[in-house]
């Protein structure tokens, strides 16, 4: 491509450094849709005659059908998909395949397949996410009323419902959604017609290479334009965030498939067994989703430091900006599907749930908030004597609800039989009816907001 000013070729190791075929090959599309908007602006500008940008045109599309067809060869001496994809127009249309590159530059070329990449990924990632959100309400609606015990720090806090936890999961994709969608609106401007760094000469029409490539309008500043790669950033930090919510996920499955807790049974599908220990059934899928969300993590570090030290305009690091983000759009693709695969087929325990919320005294909030509603004693004081109440039942070895009513009152005599009312899982979660609270009406009511799509 530049042979006019060499009198030697590369050195075999600088043609393999140099090279980036070997992974942009996966922006053919978008190259290909690239070239195509450039040639016909050309061709309409005048810049080119109309014969030659209709042959351009028409070679395009035999080079996308060889691509498809065969696939893009690894071809270290044509170094990236754009030189490629000119090679082979112009094996396919001869020497006028050079009248393509005109008003172009690599840089801006690159800018704008990357970005139309992105684009496709984000479109993916959402349509994965919605369905991902869709298994969450299949489950949570079933489990609306199904007891769990709620933690912090691991330990028994109060029950609530799986349908409440599953939900808190929709929230969170709820954001990355919307992350996503931010990135979108601002990654959505075309670099097309900035050319190497500088703008070109030639008369060219951006606002319609712009408008045929779907983009919202030509981007502003070529020097920007060719050189930041804030958009991919963008993408990879609510990448990142997403991944590591699935990971939370994730690591609530390995742990409640765990023997101690018995929560859920991962399908058969969903789990992998052991070379020697015939009894094993391991969440595999579940750990890897937590793994993967530390390579996804690693992309985004890779790209911000790829990119934090370069001075405008483009630097050949730059090249360097994609296989982290090929690389965490694949592990994140992988991991919203198998995150859906296990929710939806998972079956929960439901009996050791409400075991388990039974037997960590749960429900002691609630007896010190009867106290203070029902026997009007300062919070504090309701505190210190359910503690007692607990270390009792603790004592004995039975749940809070089982507790004789003498034994009660002899805790503190204000007791009376009325607080069996509240001492029971069912009663402590129908009571948590403030708005986002787990109570199994409010849980529904939030399904039901969800399904509708309006906001609460
Ligand atoms: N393969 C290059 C990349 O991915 C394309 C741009 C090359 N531009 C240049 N001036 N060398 O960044």
């Amino acid at each position: 491509m530049w042979g006019g000013r060499f009198a030697e070729g590369p050195a075999a190791v600088m043609r393999e450094i140099n090279a980036s075929i070997p992974f942009d090959k996966r922006l053919w599309r978008q190259d290909v849709a690239g070239s195509k908007a450039h040639a016909a602006m050309l061709g309409a500008q005048g810049i080119i005659s109309p014969e030659d940008a209709a042959a351009i045109l028409a070679g395009l599309e035999t080079v996308a059908a060889g691509y498809e067809a065969n696939g893009v060869a690894d071809d270290l001496a044509l170094e990236d998909i754009h030189m490629q994809t000119e090679a082979r127009l112009a094996e396919a249309i001869g020497p006028v395949a050079g009248r393509l590159h005109t008003a172009r530059s690599r840089n801006d070329q690159v800018a704008t397949d990357f970005r139309l990449w992105v684009r496709d990924a984000i479109d993916e990632t959402d349509s994965a996410l919605a369905a991902f959100q869709e298994a969450l309400l299949t489950r949570a609606e079933e489990h609306a009323a199904s007891v769990m015990p709620g933690f912090t720090h691991l330990q028994s806090a109060q029950p609530v419902t799986l349908g409440h936890h599953l939900m808190a999961y929709y929230e969170m994709i709820a954001r990355d959604r919307s992350r996503f969608a931010d990135a979108r609106a601002r990654l959505n401007l075309c670099p097309l017609g900035s050319a190497a760094l500088a703008g070109t000469g030639f008369p060219i029409d951006r606002t319609m290479t712009a408008a045929a490539l779907g983009f919202d309008g030509p981007t502003r500043n070529s020097l920007d334009a060719v050189s930041d790669r804030d958009f991919a950033i963008d993408y990879l930090a609510a990448a990142a965030q997403c991944a590591l919510h699935l990971s939370r996920l994730a690591e609530e499955f390995v742990l409640w498939a765990s023997q101690p807790f018995g929560f859920v049974s991962l399908s058969d599908q969903w789990s992998t067994g052991s070379s020697i220990m015939p009894q094993k059934r391991n969440p595999d899928a579940a750990e890897l989703v937590r793994g993967h969300s530390g390579r996804i993590i690693g992309c985004l570090t890779a790209l911000m430091i790829t990119m934090k030290g370069l001075p405008l305009a483009y630097s050949k690091d730059m090249q360097d900006d994609k296989p982290p983000v090929f690389e965490a759009s694949d592990l994140l693709g992988l991991s919203i599907a198998a995150m859906t695969g296990m929710v939806s087929s998972a079956t929960f325990r439901t009996d050791r749930m409400r075991g388990a919320a039974e037997a960590g005294f749960a429900t002691a909030t609630d007896l010190a908030d009867w106290l203070v509603r029902v026997a009007n004693i300062p919070f504090r004081e309701a505190h210190h004597i359910t503690g007692h109440a607990v270390k009792r039942a603790e004592t004995l070895g039975v749940a809070l609800d089982t507790l004789s009513l003498d034994d009660l009152k002899s805790i503190d005599a204000r007791i009376d039989e009325r607080v069996y009312d509240v001492l029971g899982v069912d009663a402590s979660v129908a009571g948590r009816t403030s708005f986002g609270g787990t109570a199994p009406a409010r849980v529904r009511a939030a399904i039901a907001v969800a399904r509708e799509g309006r906001k609460p």
